[in-house]
């Protein structure tokens, strides 16, 4: 069945399907021609395609072996996974009813009774704990004999960033005792944290935030796959907004097309701010058209009954006036404006006071600007 959900159903399934990532797919492409699958770790922030690229690259290594040789596990749904629910033996899961059941539950009480039995085994009784039971999945997997046996068997750890310094030494030893047989692919936002034994292993693949003329293509071929009309404007602010990460691209568009089939660039904006940008955002164009006592206004709510702290707000105002078409000179006075009262705040002195002074030059600043 088709997901609902846009940024599932427009997964990559071929590299022709991504966009930008050319370094990374290029690497895979060659490793998957030329049959070769070392221990790789891959890199890059949330949404740009790792999880989608392990997957293709893992069907081409692996062609028809892949439903036998391919395990990818989510280390932080593993290690969530509560072990009073993993205690369950499969015959009383068989009796659970279907819709409240899944693979996973099934795969859980399976690495229990396994961890379990190793533990028996060293001569330990009760129940294995999460490290236990990981170390047990990942064993399981990499242990059995491969039915072809020049082929390796490749096993994802995704959201490796999960796994805690003792699952690394565990890992580590895994990775030693089955190399010959499996090949590890570690999934992971960046290289801190990992233990230099692990990393000495593998290769590291990197994944960059997507170009923002990528997004605006990509999301363009997708709103139009589904019939819905964007304004220029709304895909410029989507690349804008979804810092390279291309599953929230995707997902703005999808929630934008919810309200309504023609998107411009304000169903963006409510689609994808938080009430206090939004707020923010308002403030700074009444400061920018001159209405500064109502800006000022807007301000003194958002700190003194929205409680947020000045800050939170200061930072949302640097981030509003990047986003604005000023010219440089513009940008650059108003930056320094804001370093000048974030120092102020630091020192203590009155806040609102300060953040109003603000608000103050970039009316001034601004109108300079449009008069210029
Ligand atoms: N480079 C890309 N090209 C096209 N679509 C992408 C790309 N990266 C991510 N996506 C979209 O975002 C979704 C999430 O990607 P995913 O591979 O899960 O990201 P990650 O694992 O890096 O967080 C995908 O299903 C796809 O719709
Ligand atoms: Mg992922």
């Amino acid at each position: 069945m088709e997901s609902p959900l846009w940024c599932i159903k427009y997964r990559p399934r071929k590299w022709e399907d991504f966009v930008g990532q050319d370094d990374a797919i290029n690497e895979l492409r060659r490793f998957a021609e030329t049959k070769t699958c070392p221990h790789m770790i891959f890199i890059g922030p949330p949404g740009t395609g790792k999880t989608a690229a392990v997957e293709i690259f893992a069907r081409e290594f692996l062609g028809d072996d892949f439903d036998a040789n391919y395990l990818w596990l989510n280390v932080r749904d593993l290690r969530t996974y509560p072990v009073s629910k993993a205690k369950r033996s499969i015959q009383a899961l068989a009796k659970v009813d279907r819709s409240k059941r899944t693979p996973f539950d099934e795969y859980m009480s399976i690495v229990y009774k396994d961890a379990k039995e190793a533990l028996r085994r060293r001569g330990k009784s009760g129940d294995p704990n999460r490290s236990e039971m990981l170390h047990q999945a990942i064993k399981m997997f990499a242990s059995t004999l491969t039915v072809i046996t020049e082929l390796v068997k490749v096993m994802v750890l995704d959201e490796a960033d999960a796994l805690d310094n003792n699952m690394q030494q565990a890992l580590r030893r895994t990775m030693e005792i089955y190399s010959d047989a499996c090949r590890f692919v570690l999934v992971t936002p960046t290289l801190a944290g990992w233990i230099p034994a692990i990393l000495s292993r593998c290769i590291v693949v990197r994944f960059q935030p997507i170009p923002e003329a990528d997004v605006k293509r990509r999301i363009s071929e997708i709103a139009s796959a589904e019939g819905v009309e964007i304004e220029e404007a709304a895909l410029t602010a989507i690349a804008r907004e979804c810092n390279g990460d291309m599953r929230r691209a995707i997902n703005m568009l999808q929630m934008a097309a919810a309200k309504s089939e023609h998107v411009s660039e304000d169903d963006i904006y409510d689609v994808s701010e938080t009430p206090l940008t939004k707020t923010v955002r308002e403030l700074v164009t009444l400061a920018i058209n001159g209405s500064f006592v109502k800006s000022r206004d807007k301000m003194r709510k958002l700190l003194a009954i929205e409680q947020y702290s000045p800050s939170e707000v200061l930072r949302e105002i640097q981030h509003d006036i990047l986003r604005r078409p000023f010219d440089d000179a513009t940008r650059i006075a108003l930056l320094e404006r804001i370093a000048v009262v974030d120092n102020r705040m630091r020192e203590g002195k009155n806040a609102f006071i300060h953040l109003g002074a603000l608000l103050a030059s970039i009316w001034h600043m601004t109108s300079a600007e449009s008069s210029a």
